[in-house]
């Protein structure tokens, strides 16, 4: 083995006085104080245009921290041109020197960039730094260092030989180019979602999510400034349809790595269903999509674990991790204990902007992100079947500011105990005790995605039962604990069902799906 098996980036506590807060501290002021412009680069070059897109930071709307050049159907032409002509020397490069790149970059962000990547994303994505750091430093950190480990086994594992002959097994990234969409939530899955593929040898085009442009951007000078070859990753910007009506439709279409929303997603099957006799290649199609992910709790659970469990899991990064915790299933018997503390730990909790770090949640993405959470609320807010426990005030005067909420449900197929919301929203349905089993069932039933989930029970029976009968509830399943905060190399993570192709990110499961094998007889 030419790597060590990687550890996890530690997780930095940014404490008073300590000098990388006074880091993180001095980059918020400078990327604040200064209108980043960000081009599309492709075949290495820096492509500005002149119609901009203005990227604000959500708890402020008004702060422009970037401007991102907008390309055209033709940039989207050029990216694959660009991505043809780069991916054969770089798939002939041996692997090691392609994984170089990005342990460089690895020790690149962890030293030198860790809090330009914290602020931006703190700025663009109004993550708390312990939030940003858990994301843009630590899990990108980790993507980059464990992907090179799992790779290095794919390399050398080879078939067995015989006398006479010779077994061996050649692994080729893909030819033509990977398309890889990315989404706002996680700098490092933005950035992952390019680099795997590029780690195996592909070549990439890479169309970030519009608000979370100053993050991606700056993961990809790190890879450039890694050592990079100029359009191995591509990255592109503009109306998504004129740029996919260009990119799916290509017959040197051999892969999408998406992460996003469920219905984007069956929209690119679609695409690649209708032009499936134009291509070379049987396109890969790895995506994580939607989720509802869900707590269940049993009458043996401890209630304050639970409340914890559920504040966090719910609201950290104000609910907008694929992996929040968005529906909760919790009997009679614990509610009267579990109502009271979480009512007064939600009203505890401090929101604000990321700048202040005694805040535990900041603004949602942007506007329409808001004007959807707030319908859900507001619905809550009629509704027969449904109240509101706690929170349920919203503001955007300033930014997008949702205050964390909670909806008891009466009913367990009430809309947001079934629906994506994507934000700081729990609802919660009390179950009678003695009908825990048909409850277990509506949880697996009642929606048809399957990215995350939690149970908490002490009754080790109960346990095991529970697990069994959610089998398929979720590709990440957590038993007393919250059903977020999945690491690179503990818990590789995605979803089945509706969430996704779960071609779990940061395993090897995932960069096989980028690698094509030849395998080789030969005679002595
Ligand atoms: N990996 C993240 C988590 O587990 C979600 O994308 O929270």
């Amino acid at each position: 083995s030419i790597t060590p098996k990687p550890s996890n980036e530690p997780v930095l506590a940014y404490s008073p006085g300590t000098s990388e807060r006074e880091a993180v501290i001095q980059e918020l002021k400078r990327q604040k104080s200064e209108i980043t412009q960000i081009p599309m680069v492709i075949d290495g070059d820096k492509i500005f245009t002149d119609t901009k897109d203005k990227v604000v930071c959500p708890h402020d709307h008004q702060q422009v921290i970037a401007e991102v050049s907008q390309g055209t159907a033709d940039h989207a032409k050029s990216a694959i041109d660009a991505a043809l002509k780069a991916r054969k020397e770089w798939a002939a490069l041996p692997w090691e020197a392609r994984a170089a790149v990005f342990l460089k970059a690895a020790d690149l962000l962890a030293t030198k960039y860790r809090a330009e990547m914290n602020a931006a994303t703190m700025l663009g994505q109004s993550k708390t730094v312990h939030q940003a750091e858990i994301d843009a430093a630590c899990e990108l950190i980790d993507f980059f260092r464990f992907n090179v480990h799992y790779a290095e086994q794919i390399y050398s594992e080879q078939p067995g030989s015989a006398f006479g002959m010779w077994n061996r097994s050649e692994i080729r990234g893909l030819e033509g180019f990977v398309y890889a969409i990315t989404p706002f939530n996680f700098t490092s899955i933005a950035v992952n979602l390019p680099a795997a593929p590029a780690l195996m040898g592909c070549a990439v085009i890479w169309k970030p999510a519009p608000t979370s442009m100053h993050g991606a951007y700056l993961g990809l000078r790190i890879l450039e400034e890694a050592g990079l070859p100029k359009g191995v990753i591509n990255m592109i910007s503009g109306d998504p349809q004129e740029l996919s009506s260009v990119l799916l439709p290509h017959p040197e279409l051999s892969g999408i790595h998406f992460t996003g929303s469920t219905a984007t997603f069956n929209h690119l099957w679609q695409e690649v269903g209708k032009n499936i006799n134009n291509y070379r290649y049987y396109p890969r199609i790895v995506g994580e999509t939607g989720g509802k992910d869900f707590v269940f709790a049993h009458s043996s659970a401890d209630a304050q674990e639970l409340c914890t469990a559920l504040v966090r899991g719910a609201f950290e990064f104000q609910g907008q991790k694929c992996s929040a915790a968005s529906r909760a299933y919790v009997p009679k018997s614990l509610w009267s204990k579990l109502k009271p503390a979480l009512v007064e730990t939600v009203k505890s909790i401090k929101m604000g902007d990321v700048e202040d770090f005694h805040n535990f949640m900041s603004a949602v993405i942007d506007k329409r992100s808001f004007d959807k959470i707030a319908s859900y609320i507001d619905h809550a807010k009629q509704a027969k079947d449904a109240e509101i426990v706690v929170g349920g005030e919203y503001d955007d005067s300033k930014g997008y500011f949702i205050r964390p909420t909670i909806i008891e449900a009466s009913n367990p197929h009430y809309k947001s105990m079934v629906e994506e919301i994507f934000g700081p929203v729990l609802t919660i349905y009390v179950y009678e005790d003695e009908a825990f089993e048909e409850t277990l069932a509506i949880c697996d039933s009642s929606t048809k995605y399957a990215l995350t989930g939690a149970i908490f029970a002490k009754d080790r029976h109960v346990i095991d039962h529970m697990a069994k009968t959610l089998v398929h509830a979720a590709g990440n399943f957590y038993i007393n604990d919250k059903p977020t905060g999945a690491v690179v190399g503990q818990q590789p993570f995605g979803g089945g069902r509706a969430s996704g192709t779960n071609d779990k990110a940061g395993s090897m499961l995932n960069l096989l799906r980028w690698a094509s094998f030849r395998t080789v007889k030969e005679n002595f």
